[in-house]
């Protein structure tokens, strides 16, 4: 992997940390985007500390809920990297209340749907010109049984923390899929994963029960290390190289839900981040 570029989001913690480790072991070049100055420079070190030979770790900061931020984020990364190979859109979140961004959009579907759907987008000739390349996303089993609630996509009638954040995942399914369709033949495959129940830093921030609900799963739940072995093996194994627009779990193609197939919601899904995204497109 010695010559290989990885952009990978949310690797401060959990499943985004364990994989940057992995990855940079592998003797990859990790870029690596966090928010908080500390919190990345300290995820930073302990990938440097893992790294094999040759491995590389850089650093970005971004708030991935502003769409400025991204937009920056993404001109960093293409005035350094002449070429990118991987790019890997794992940060997520789900909030306890409903929150609006600086863009009026709602919190969870800006930072676990608009910010990969507006970074790949942004980064996609980059990726294209260094084809073979990848794109990865983190998804999630939480997408089963969820639609996409195209009357009230900012949640204003209805909020509920957890159906939300399934909305957003199925979001990542549906937009995984209509990106793969459109990248067809460029040598780019787009893929998502499901990392099973991880005990990372996840579901924290959602008030007293929640935190106490994941303290009582954590024996259950599987390690980060674990949670992040699809996500290495989809970034760097010949067996996905030809692969595209496909939902694993333990290194497994599954099946998605059948809301997740439908091909009509995912072009429509795609036309609708579009313009969400065009209100921050600079003049
Ligand atoms: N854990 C599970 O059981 C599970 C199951 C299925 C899917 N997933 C998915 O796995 C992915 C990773 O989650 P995790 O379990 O590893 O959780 P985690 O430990 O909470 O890590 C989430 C990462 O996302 C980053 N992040 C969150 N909001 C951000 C923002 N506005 N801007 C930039 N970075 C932001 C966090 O950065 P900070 O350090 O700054 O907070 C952190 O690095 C998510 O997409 C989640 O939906 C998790």
């Amino acid at each position: 992997m010695n010559d290989k570029q990885i952009l990978i989001t949310g690797a401060t913690n959990g499943i985004g940390l364990a994989a940057a480790e992995a990855l940079a072991a592998l003797g990859a070049n990790l870029a690596i985007v966090g928010r908080s100055n500390t919190r990345t420079r300290i995820a930073s070190a302990r990938i440097r500390a893992a790294a094999g030979r040759g491995a590389t770790v850089a650093t970005f900061i971004a708030d991935l809920s502003s769409q400025a931020s991204v937009r920056r984020l993404a001109a960093e990364v293409l005035a350094r990297y002449p070429k990118l190979d991987v790019l890997v859109n794992n940060a997520g979140a789900m909030y306890e209340t409903r929150q609006l961004t600086k863009d009026g959009i709602e919190l969870t579907w800006a930072v676990n749907h608009l910010a990969p759907f507006l970074l790949s987008k942004l980064l996609l000739h980059r990726l294209k010109e260094s084809a073979p390349a990848r794109i990865i996303t983190t998804a999630s089993q939480a997408h089963q049984g969820a639609h996409i609630p195209f009357d009230d996509l900012n949640a204003e009638r209805s909020y509920r923390a957890f159906g939300r954040y399934c909305e957003t995942k199925l979001a990542n399914v549906l937009f995984t899929t209509e990106l793969a369709r459109r990248l067809a033949g460029t040598g780019v495959t787009a893929n998502c994963f499901h990392p099973g129940l991880v005990a990372t830093g996840f579901n924290r921030n959602n008030g007293l029960l929640m935190n106490l609900g994941m303290t009582i799963l954590r024996p259950v739940a599987r390690s980060a290390e674990k949670g992040a072995e699809t996500l290495v093996w989809l970034a760097t194994s010949p067996d996905v190289a030809n692969v595209s627009g496909a939902y694993f779990f333990d290194q497994e193609q599954r099946r998605t839900s059948p809301a997740a197939q439908d091909t009509e919601t995912a072009g429509r899904l795609w036309e609708i981040s579009e313009r969400q995204c065009a209100a921050s497109r600079p003049l």
